[in-house]
Order: structure tokens, then C-alpha cells, then sequence
């Protein structure tokens, strides 16, 4: 039987690399994007079932040509889990235009770029999945996150218009909706991170979801989302009282 295939991108670091790592010892191929070449290099040298192929997201015609390769190198491609995200705490505080157009043209327009990139194939293949990472940050408007929530509440919805969309076409749109897992990116965190799981764990209950389950939304750690989408139903006035509390408590010092 030929080899799967899992267009991973945000592969170099964090939730991405991981996954690549529990894909590539389940047995499939997998192709791995970012920008930082000597990363996806190493990842791809200690281990026989990654590939490297470097890109940056936000330019739209790479997405299609590096898509192109791999579609060349592997008989099908199955899943794409579109990752790569950017987060900068001490920006997030106010209100800087530049910083927030950063922000979207990574997490927003990179994943749609490379969305648009796999568009025609998986229409045409009528099958396989295209994973979208968005975060509990989506959920609802946190405090000190002018551009990251925004841009992930985006996604959520972009995320639900295309599940109908590519329904008709057989190809499950996942939305993946992480609690707060330890990488590079929340390594820079200046606050205690409730419930914070390792990128193992993520790439564990990802894998489960992509593979054993087939709900739209993989979200974990439980104990955390759950209670996050039950204020999601609060009205404003509650929720921002339970927020504004709660985030205070967990400043550090
Ligand atoms: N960690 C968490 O607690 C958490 C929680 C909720 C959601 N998430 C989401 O999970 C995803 C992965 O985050 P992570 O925590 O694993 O962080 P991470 O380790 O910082 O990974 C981010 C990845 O995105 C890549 N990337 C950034 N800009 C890019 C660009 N322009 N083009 C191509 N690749 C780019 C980075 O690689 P290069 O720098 O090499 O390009 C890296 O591989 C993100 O979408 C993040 O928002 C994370």
C-alpha cells in the first residue's frame, strides 16, 4: 500500500514539528514548511519520513510553488495542518497598526495563502483534510491581544465558511484550537499559563483527532476549552468581569 502523505506548515518549531515527528513514526510521509531552512534540515536528517521544504507563507505564489513540489514528490497528498503563527506579548498592549497588519499577514493571510495553494487539488482529489490552526484565543476578546485574538477569531470563521464549502467536495476543514502548550512561541509569556501541556501531548490529541475522530473542532486540554467555551455563552458583562479577575490573579509577581 503506498505511503500517506501530511503537508505540515510551522514545521521547524513548537505543535508543528512534533506533529511531524508522531506522523513520521506512524509511518507516513511528511513534508515540512517554514522559514528557517537549517531547522527543517535537521528535523528532516534524524528522520527518514520528513522532508524539508522551506517557505514563507505570506508570499502566495511560493505556497502554490512549494505545494506544487510536493504534490510532485509524494503520490497523493492526504492532510494539510496549516500552523505557522506569530505572537509578540509586549506589542500585543496597544493599538499598533503596523504590529496588527504583521500579525494578520502571518496567522491570517499565510494560512489562507495556503489554503488557496491546496484549493484545486483537494477539489478535484474528493478526499483528505485541511487542518486549520486557530487558539483559545479565538474563542472571545482576551485583554493584551490587539492582533493575535483577532486574527484567530478570523480564522474560526474563515474555518466554518470553507467547512461548507469543501463539504461538497468530500474534504473535511478542521479547526484545531489549542489550550496553552510550551514553545517557542509561549516561551515568551510573562504570565502563568494554566493548564500548560508539552508539544508532545498536542501532537498526541491532534494525531487522535486528524485519524481516529472526525469532529471539526480538536481542541484541547479539555479542562481548559471546555470552560472557555462556556463563557463563550456569557453574556458581556459577566464574561468580562469573570476575564478581567481571572487574568489578573495570574500576572506573575
Ligand atoms: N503554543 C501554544 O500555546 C498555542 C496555543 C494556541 C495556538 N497556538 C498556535 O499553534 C501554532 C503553532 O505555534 P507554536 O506554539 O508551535 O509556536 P512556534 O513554535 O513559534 O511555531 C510557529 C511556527 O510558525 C512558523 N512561521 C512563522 N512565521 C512564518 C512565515 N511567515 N512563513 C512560514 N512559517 C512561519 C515558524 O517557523 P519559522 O520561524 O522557521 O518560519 C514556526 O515553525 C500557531 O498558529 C499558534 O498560534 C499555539
Amino acid at each position: 500500500m503506498n505511503k500517506k502523505t501530511i503537508w505540515i506548515t510551522g514545521g521547524s518549531t513548537g505543535i508543528g514539528k512534533a506533529l511531524a515527528i508522531k506522523f513520521a513514526s506512524n509511518g507516513w510521509n511528511v513534508a515540512i514548511s517554514a522559514r528557517r531552512e537549517n531547522l527543517l534540515q535537521e528535523i528532516s536528517d534524524n528522520n527518514a519520513n520528513i522532508f524539508s521544504y522551506p517557505l514563507d507563507v505570506t508570499n502566495k505564489s511560493q505556497c502554490k510553488e512549494v505545494f506544487n513540489k510536493i504534490k510532485s514528490k509524494f503520490e497523493s497528498v492526504d492532510i494539510c495542518f496549516f500552523s505557522t503563527g506569530t505572537w509578540n506579548p509586549k506589542k500585543e498592549k496597544d493599538i499598533d497598526v503596523e504590529q496588527i497588519e504583521d500579525v494578520f499577514k502571518v496567522n491570517f493571510f499565510g494560512t489562507l495563502n495556503s489554503i488557496k495553494a491546496v484549493e484545486e487539488y483537494f477539489k478535484n482529489k474528493q478526499d483528505g483534510i485541511i487542518t486549520i490552526v486557530s487558539s483559545i484565543a479565538g474563542y472571545r476578546g482576551l485583554p493584551n491581544s490587539t492582533g493575535y485574538g483577532p486574527s484567530k477569531s478570523a480564522l474560526n470563521n474563515l474555518a466554518e465558511s470553507l467547512y461548507f464549502d469543501f463539504k461538497r467536495s468530500n474534504v473535511r476543514v478542521c479547526l484545531v484550537s489549542p489550550g496553552f502548550i510550551k514553545t517557542p512561541m509561549t516561551d515568551k509569556n510573562d504570565f502563568k499559563m494554566p493548564f500548560l501541556k508539552t508539544t508532545e501531548y498536542a501532537a498526541n490529541k491532534i494525531y487522535d483527532g486528524l485519524i481516529n475522530k472526525n469532529n471539526f473542532e480538536i481542541h484541547f486540554p479539555k479542562s481548559l476549552t471546555l470552560i472557555l467555551k462556556l463563557f463563550s455563552f456569557l453574556p458581556s458583562k459577566l464574561y468580562f468581569g469573570l476575564i478581567g479577575k481571572m487574568t489578573k490573579y495570574q500576572k506573575k509577581n
